[in-house]
């Protein structure tokens, strides 16, 4: 039997309050996973509101049926990216909405299962998979991208998505143990890790960096968070609300300049008398600083440690 999807919400009071929801709202959540902040959701919005809720991975798909249940066709669950929001608003009939959620990252249960790859873990190192995709019918693994990419690429990926110390180092090592024979597992990787002493003197396991890396660039995370953002924002009617819940600082570094970007709206140089950019505010923000969790909240759930949330709600610019 397939374990229990077991994942504990993350600022869950006060994603909704940012979502600011009422009866009839039609809601997006585009990362259901196994559907807690969508329950939540749906609370709030009453029997005549509406949840499009997207998730890249069909386990947590199957997980967020079953929670889910109790709403009936009020939610509609759909396996896809929330990179694809605007196409996909499009294919159902639906020209805006009330509210967006993003909760991202991956789930504690993504974590959990040892055959995903998204851990390392001593005991099942041997037999963990270098899978790392969030859509399991995604095009590239771990393993691919380790035996595919260029030593330069994947320096670029360590240091970028990982900001780990001797990138490099470890990159070439790579590029040399893959001569020998193809990294398949968690232990093979493990193993070049340790050999390559990268990321001395930080308080991680240097190996949660290089995994937190990899896993970003398998699942193409920071262009999906961009195009995200786009179309969310695109998608949202006038006073309709964004709620984002980022777990890495190049994630909420994303989040971030977005919104203060779409707060700003024109980009014309400082003394321009008219605007000439022709940009246009689309967004009020709503957190000058992110919310973070109570130590309350990171007692009882430490995954919720580096979360930080941010919310913004869509104006129409006055022509
Ligand atoms: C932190 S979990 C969300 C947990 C959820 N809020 C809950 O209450 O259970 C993140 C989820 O987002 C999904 N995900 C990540 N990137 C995605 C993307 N670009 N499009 C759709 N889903 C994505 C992951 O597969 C994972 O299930």
């Amino acid at each position: 039997m397939a374990p229990r999807f077991s994942h504990r919400p993350v600022l869950l009071d006060e994603s909704l309050a940012l979502l600011a929801l009422r009866p009839h709202a039609v809601v997006v959540d585009g990362t259901v996973g196994g559907g807690e902040h969508a329950a939540a959701i749906l609370e709030s919005i009453g029997p005549d509101g509406r949840l499009i809720a997207l998730d890249l991975d069909t386990a947590a798909l199957e997980a967020a049926e079953q929670r889910l249940r109790p709403f009936g066709d009020r939610v509609e669950l759909i396996h896809a990216s929330f990179r694809d929001l605007g196409r996909i608003l499009v294919e159902i009939g639906v020209p805006q909405v009330d509210a967006v959620l993003l909760d991202l990252g991956v789930s504690s249960h993504q974590l959990d299962q040892p055959g995903r790859g998204f851990r390392f873990a001593e005991d099942s190192a041997d037999r963990t998979p270098l899978d790392m995709r969030m859509d399991q019918q995604g095009p590239t693994t771990a393993a691919d991208l380790l035996g595919s990419a260029s030593v330069d690429e994947l320096a670029r990926i360590f240091r970028e998505f990982g900001d780990l110390r001797g990138a490099r180092r470890l990159a070439r090592a790579i590029g040399e143990a893959r001569r020998r024979a193809p990294l398949r597992t968690t232990r093979e990787l493990l193993d070049v890790i340790d050999a390559a002493r990268v990321g001395g003197g930080r308080r991680h396991h240097p190996a949660t960096r290089v995994f937190q890396a990899l896993r970003i660039a398998v699942n193409d995370e920071l262009a999906a968070l961009e195009e995200g953002l786009e179309s969310a924002i695109d998608a949202l009617r006038a006073g309709g609300r964004l709620a984002v819940l980022a777990y890495h600082s190049a994630e909420d570094r994303i989040v971030k300049n977005r919104i203060r970007d779409a707060v700003r709206g024109c980009f014309c140089p400082p003394r321009t008398p008219i605007c000439i950019c022709g940009g246009a505010v689309r967004l009020r923000g709503l957190t000058r600083r992110p919310v973070v969790p109570t130590p309350d909240e990171v007692r009882a759930n430490p995954r919720s440690r580096s979360a930080r949330l941010r919310g913004a709600e869509r104006v129409v610019a006055a022509v």
